[in-house]
Order: structure tokens, then sequence, then C-alpha cells
């Protein structure tokens, strides 16, 4: 059997770094290196709505910022399906008969959801809708028979709560469903990138993103405001790299051919690391250099999605398409699941 890439977003902002490097550049590769039958990648609006119902233009209005953010980044909507979670909605449809496969405790356990429901205060009175979101995550994946998720780390309790699903179902109606693997990025730092303040995951709701859309001038007030080691106070100071932001973007970002072009006193992140543990090397200089070593990476993509936002009809029109042959395929699947079910009774 071949590859079936799938992978989605909430659209609840506008893509930040934190996005890029821990999932979107790995799916760019993935799609030029062409391993697969199929790739799909989506707008996860109906799961945005599960914990911003009261918020619909928020949502909406991100659909297609991240639309935007994901063509600016390299999707190429001739080799990847991109579409809109509630325009195919054979997934509801599945979703409502997987909600039979699993508990609720079992959907308390999950740890991402658990943390979530803190995070937003929903301890007293949990959405129902937000709640199973885990098990509409299960049809998104399935719906399509992916077999490769590329996710960050905090989507794995999604991921073996669809297996588990996938395994029930499977052993009760007949071999149906695909189980699903998460795909991680390979750099530990990318996985959950540190926000620029340093002390926890970037994300919207704590300010500490760079965003894909922000401009040349926001992000070197954002890379000139990073923390670094507050105990480094004079240039000739002993420094900290573990914790210090500056480094841990650095691990991420710096390309080989990065000292060459812009600190080439230098010729390796190594040789830069022992410079600022020894002391006589200051804040300013590798923040200018982190910010040039960002750029590199930000100005194409930034060039790239304020063309696109020129013309918005037609990034809905690619929507429009790719959501068509998503629908279809994901016809194909609740068919066979509604006949595995012996819920085919005009056949
Ligand atoms: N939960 C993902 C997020 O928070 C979005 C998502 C929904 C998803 N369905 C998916 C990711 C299926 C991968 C596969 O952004």
């Amino acid at each position: 059997m071949g590859n079936i890439i799938l992978t989605g977003d909430r659209p609840t902002g506008p893509l930040h770094i934190g996005h890029y490097v821990g999932s979107l550049k790995n799916r760019v590769k993935l799609q030029n290196e062409g391993n697969y039958d199929e790739m799909y990648v989506f707008l996860a609006d109906a799961q945005a709505l599960t914990d911003n119902f009261d918020n619909p233009k928020k949502v909406k209005d991100n659909v297609l910022e991240v639309a935007l953010d994901y063509l600016a980044c390299g999707l190429d909507p001739e080799k990847v399906n991109i579409f809109i979670q509630s325009e195919v909605p054979e997934l509801t449809e599945l979703t409502f008969y997987y909600m039979n496969l699993v508990t609720i405790s079992r959907l308390h356990r999950n740890p991402t959801v658990k943390e979530e429901i803190k995070l937003r205060g929903f301890e007293e009175s949990i959405p129902a809708g937000f709640f199973t979101y885990p098990v509409s995550q299960t049809a998104d994946i399935t719906a399509f028979k992916a077999n490769i998720v590329p996710v960050g780390d905090d989507q794995l309790p999604m991921l073996e709560q669809a297996r588990e699903i996938v395994r029930k179902f499977n052993s009760i109606y007949g071999d149906t469903l695909v189980e699903p693997d998460a795909l991680l990025p390979e750099n530990e730092n990318a996985r959950r990138l540190v926000g620029i303040d340093g002390s926890s995951k970037m994300s919207k709701s704590l300010g500490n993103c760079i965003y894909l859309k922000d401009s040349e001038e926001e992000v070197k007030k954002k890379v000139f405001s990073m923390y670094t080691d507050p105990n480094h106070i004079r240039v000739e100071d002993p420094g900290k790299v573990e914790g210090n932001v500056v480094f841990t973007y650095l691990d991420v970002f710096c390309k080989k051919d990065s000292f060459k072009k812009y600190l080439p006193e230098y010729k390796s992140l190594d040789e830069l690391k022992d410079h600022y543990r020894r002391g006589g090397l200051g804040d300013m200089k590798i923040k200018r250099f982190l910010n040039d070593v960002i750029e590199d990476e930000l100005t194409p993509i930034r060039k790239r999605r304020e063309e696109l936002a020129k013309s918005p009809e037609k990034v809905y029109e690619i929507l429009r398409k790719g959501t068509i042959k998503a629908g279809q395929k994901a016809k194909e699947t609740l068919k066979e699941v509604k006949r595995a079910m012996m819920l085919n009774y005009f056949e």
C-alpha cells in the first residue's frame, strides 16, 4: 500500500515560526520528496469552533490567514489537496459512529485535552464538542486512510486515540480503517519551539510568537527583545547557552552557510556557543546574527504571502478545488464504513 499523508491546523490565528519549524517545513519537504500517493492538508475550522463557537468570525477570517500561510510556505495545490474541514460533512458522520467506540473515561485521560481544558477554564463545565474533538480528529485522519500524520508532539495523544478507535472498529466490523502513525520533526527544539520569552511553548495566547506574516521590523523588534541569560550583563561575562532562547533558535534555524554569509569569523554554532560561554560575546551580536538567519527563511515567505493576499478569491478557489477532491475520498470511505456497520439498506 502507498503512503497517504494528512495533517491540519485549527484556524484560530495566523501561523507562527513554531508551526513553521514544527510542521509546515516538514510538509513542504514531504510534498517535494513525492514519496506518497495522496497528500492532504486541511483547515480544521469545525475543530476550531469546539472552543470558539461564540466567535465564528475569528475562525472564518483565520481560514484565509492560514491558507495564505500554507501557500506562502510552499505548499503546492497541484501536489497537495488543501481543504476546509466543515465543507466535508462525511467527517461529521464518521465522528458520530466513532463516538460509540470510545468511553468518557478514556477521553478524560487524553493529556493534551486535559491541559487544554485547564487552560481554557473549562473544568467546571466542558463543552461536549470540545471534549470529544479527538474522536472527530480520528474521523479526519481515517476518512482519507492516512497512514502518515506529520504533527508536533502535543498531537501524539490524538494519534494514540485514533489508533485505538481504528483497532476497535476493525475488530468489531472487519478490516476497514488504516492505523495512522505520527511523523515528528527531527530537530528536538523544533518539536515544541519555545516562545521568545523563554517561558514555554510559542503560543498565540501567551503573546510570545513570531508570526510568518510579521513585518521585517516586527521580527527584528521581537528578536532583540528575546530572553537570553539574565546573568550575562557585561559582554565580558561568561554566558549560559542552555535555556537561552537565541541559541535555541539558532539550533533550529542556523544553516551550514549561515556563518559564511553573516558571521564569517566563526565556523560553526559550537564555536559561537563556546565563545559565549567563555565570555566576550555580546547579546547584540548573537541577536543580530539570529535576525539575519531568521530573515533568510522568512523574507521569501513574507513576499509570497503579500502577493497572494492581494487575491483572496484565488485562494478560495484553491480551497474549493481541494475540498471537492477531499469530499470524494471521504465519501468512498464513509460508504465502506457504513457497509461494514451494516448500514447499507439500499445497496
Ligand atoms: N488538532 C490539530 C491542531 O490543534 C488540528 C487537527 C485536526 C489535525 N484534525 C487533525 C491534525 C488531523 C492532524 C490530523 O492544530
